[in-house]
């Protein structure tokens, strides 16, 4: 775990999240955040007793998990967790496990309950308050095979579902509160209420946790950090490193200079937009680095997806190094981390996991270059970060943007990248976003964008023979990248783009619409 103190907690009431492994431990601290309140998780694992005192919170969550009570080895809290006199809110798994750790018990073997259930509500609570009435039946989310049998000492029951008799509980005397179900999903009406009442009025959180305030404490620490120091900030023009630049430069002003890297294989319009926005509108000093010819260059007969991806990080380092020399002295490199990639995950198999794709991003920066790290966002997850990017007054179609992979549209192209197919994929892609946008539809969207495929096919326009390449049309829903859905898009509007693209764009003949969800595709095509 960091040992880094982040800026929220010397200044916020903050809530600690024990992770025992669920899938969406993430959504638990979301939903906490969204109501002022700022949290951080922990692998349960590596949650001591000092180092829950010294956190000092004021409430802990439990969250839901894979294991069961009843194996041998399960995993739970630290006594602390139940014995420093802070109200404790228990789920799906935390639940389970409070229950054992405090004389109550769990059966395994019971037929369980997935997905839509209902929880009848038998008594009041200080967390149901001004939500769920006594004797009303709520929609929640459940997931789980073991269920509670028998209650702890102190502890009564305020709701029941078919599956699960003790679906919610509390003891009032220690503020302790457990959920069979899951909270945090959308798919628990009301759930997020819950969690504010858990976190407002049980553990008297103020709610004053807003990215006002936090770019007002932020600004200041780095100053304190960086003092007369240069920093530099590489840029991709993604909305993580602009955030991160225009933090930094509303901090630190000309003390910063941003890195722009053209590889040639960014977007239409992509680097005019960069440059304009930083250099002309911010001021912001900026190194504006063509290095088209060296990556097309090298990456010329490459078709292999991961030599692609190594060729272009080994480049963009030698690239960066090479700029960051002309700027002279810089002490600091600035980053655009988020929280998602600091988060330790629990892992209960122990080793690592395969390498999917060699991720490459301006964050993957040489360790060797000896600058220390600015990395302002690493609290923040991706939706904060731009509500962050509000609070600096950036533009929303920067904001808003959709994600942009550091190797640009070298993964958009399977097979061996040219000039002239680079030319063919931006044109395509371009009318694509463009009937998105004008579709309304870029906001729904989590990321939309056009593939070129290295095979051509016979197509017949006007009188004429056609042979020419295939691109293929990618639109998701996500989160956080991890899993997707594809985008259900109107056969109408599929048409239409079709239409556009084979009329406007020379090269290709015929489109596809890409409908794998992830799993088991990913996002990128490489
Ligand atoms: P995949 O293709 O792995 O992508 O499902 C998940 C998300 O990550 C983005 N992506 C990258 N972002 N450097 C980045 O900064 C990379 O090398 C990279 N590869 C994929 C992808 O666009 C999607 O949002």
């Amino acid at each position: 775990m960091s040992d880094i103190i982040p800026t929220s907690i010397e200044k916020h009431d903050h809530i600690l999240i024990l992770d025992f492994g669920s899938q969406v431990t993430q959504l638990i601290a979301r939903r906490v955040r969204e109501s002022g309140v700022y949290c951080e998780i922990w692998p349960f694992n590596q949650a001591t007793d000092e180092r829950i005192q010294a956190y000092n919170p004021k409430g802990i969550i439990l969250s839901g998990g894979p294991c069961s009570v009843t194996d041998k080895d399960a995993p739970s809290a630290p006594d602390s967790v139940f014995t420093m006199g802070v109200p404790v809110f228990g789920i799906c798994y935390g639940q389970q496990t409070m229950v054992k750790q405090l004389g109550g018990e769990v059966e395994g073997g019971h037929s369980g309950e997935f997905g839509r259930a209902f929880v009848e509500t038998v008594d009041d609570s200080d967390i149901l308050e001004g939500s769920w009435k006594k004797g009303a039946s709520e929609q929640v989310w459940m997931s789980h095979g073991d269920r509670v049998t028998k209650l702890p000492e102190g502890f009564k029951i305020i709701g029941k579902s078919e599956g699960a008799p003790f679906a919610m509980i509390e003891d009032t005397a220690r503020h302790f509160y457990a959920v069979q179900f899951h909270p945090e999903v959308v798919h628990t009406l009301d759930g997020r209420e819950l969690l504010r009442n858990f976190t407002h009025n049980v553990c008297g959180c103020a709610g004053d946790w807003t990215m006002a305030s936090f770019k007002e404490e932020e600004i200041a620490r780095i100053r304190a950090k960086v003092g007369d120091k240069k920093v530099i900030c590489g840029l991709s023009g993604g909305v993580d490193s602009s955030v991160t630049a225009v933090l930094l430069h509303e901090a630190i002003g000309d003390q910063l200079t941003c890195i722009y890297v053209d590889t040639g294989m960014m977007r239409a319009g992509e680097s005019e937009q960069v440059v304009t926005l930083f250099r002309e509108h911010y001021n912001i000093p900026l190194i504006h680095e063509d290095a088209s010819d060296l990556f097309l260059g090298q990456l010329e007969g490459v078709t292999d997806p991961e030599t692609k991806r190594k060729t272009i990080g080994r480049l963009f380092i030698e690239v960066f190094d090479d700029c960051a020399k002309r700027v002279g002295d810089a002490a600091f490199l600035a980053q655009g981390t988020l929280y998602p990639d600091v988060i330790e995950s629990v892992s209960f198999t122990g080793g690592p996991s395969v390498t999917i794709k060699s991720h490459h991003n301006v964050g993957g920066l040489p360790e060797k270059m000896n600058l220390k790290l600015v990395e302002p966002l690493r609290e923040l997850f991706k939706d904060e970060v731009r509500d962050l990017g509000r609070a600096l007054g950036m533009p929303e179609d920067f904001i808003g943007r959709h994600p942009f992979p550091g190797p640009g549209l070298a993964i958009r192209m399977p097979g061996e990248i040219t000039r002239e197919k680079l030319e063919i994929l931006r044109k395509a892609d371009t009318v694509y976003l463009d009937e998105i946008r004008n579709a309304g539809l870029y906001d729904d969207i989590w990321q939309a964008f056009a593939v070129l495929l290295p095979v051509r096919t016979v197509g017949v326009m006007g009188d004429a023979r056609t042979y020419d390449y295939v691109c293929a049309l990618r639109a998701v829903t996500s989160t956080d990248g991890m899993t997707a859905d594809y985008y259900p898009f109107d056969h109408s509007f599929l048409g239409r783009v079709s239409t556009r693209i084979i009329n406007e764009v020379k090269g290709i003949n015929r489109v596809t619409y890409d409908i794998t969800s992830k799993p088991p595709g990913t996002i990128e095509w490489e």
